[in-house]
């Protein structure tokens, strides 16, 4: 048996990690705390207001690009801009959900390219880019795997990511490619429910094996796990709560 090594250090000094989806909610967390562990940080996602609103409350460097990933010219773009990196983290998600009888298909379009054909369109302008001990990660969720009425389209892209991750982590190795599936986490995302979010999550932790809702911390926490660790690739971390099996 060889020795134990020390464990690595959790410090990102020296990195630049890209976000995408850093405008807001879970990706504007992950900047904040790839930041503080001393990360040099591209910030993306479609909003430029957004990401300065980022950029101003960081600790460290950031530069911020716009990036639509149902638009490749803007993702390759954002791999020029970007230039050499460490680690992607994406964030990227469009709803299309309602009763399929009523679905658009554009609107299907821009579900499967935040999830599908974007994060292979990344990898493709990108991974030529990413240094030794890099990673890509992505973000599914839980409806792939507890699917529920008026959520098709969210479960197949969710689930289509989950198999992706495994296909370009053979493929790209040795860049690592993982995704992080969230259960219902209270990123800011549920605030559009107004006065009826907190019965919501009441329920929903009251489901959970966890016996709660997932924080922003969470999922952070998760993120810097699968940046991390040099043995994690073509894996999926669950972070729900066990929801997916109640
Ligand atoms: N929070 C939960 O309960 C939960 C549950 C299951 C799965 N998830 C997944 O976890 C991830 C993070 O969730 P969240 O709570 O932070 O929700 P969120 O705010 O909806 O995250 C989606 C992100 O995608 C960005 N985005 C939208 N259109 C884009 C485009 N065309 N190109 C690139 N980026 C685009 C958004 O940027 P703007 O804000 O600038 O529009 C936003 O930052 C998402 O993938 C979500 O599906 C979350």
């Amino acid at each position: 048996m060889t020795a134990a090594p020390a464990l690595a250090s959790p410090s990102l000094t020296g990195r630049r990690l890209v976000v995408i989806g850093a405008g807001s909610h879970a990706g504007r967390a992950i900047a904040q705390a790839a930041s503080a562990a001393g990360a040099e940080l591209v910030l993306a996602g479609p909003d430029p207001r957004k990401l300065e609103w980022t950029a101003a409350e960081l600790p460290g460097p950031a530069r911020t690009v716009p990036v639509d990933l149902a638009d490749e010219d803007s993702i390759a773009r954002l791999a020029a801009e970007a230039g050499e990196l460490d680690h992607l983290v994406s964030t990227a998600s469009m709803a299309a959900n309602g009763p399929v009888a009523g679905l658009s298909h554009e609107d299907i379009q821009r579900a499967f390219a935040a999830k599908v054909i974007g994060p292979l369109l990344l990898a493709k302008h990108l991974t030529g880019r990413v240094r030794e001990g890099g990673s890509l990660t992505f973000f599914s969720g839980v409806v792939a795997w507890r699917p529920a009425p008026e959520r098709a389209v969210m479960a197949t892209t969710n689930g289509a990511l989950a198999f992706l991750v495994q296909a370009l982590a053979v493929e790209l190795a040795p860049v690592r490619v993982n995704a992080i599936s969230p259960g219902v986490v209270d990123t800011g995302v549920w605030d559009g429910m107004g006065s009826d979010k907190e019965a919501f999550l009441r329920g929903v932790a009251a489901r959970n094996p966890a016996r709660r809702v997932g924080t922003a911390a969470d999922l952070v926490q998760a993120v810097l796990f699968a940046i991390g660790n040099p043995y994690v690739t073509g894996t999926v971390l669950h972070v729900d709560g066990g929801g997916r099996l109640a």
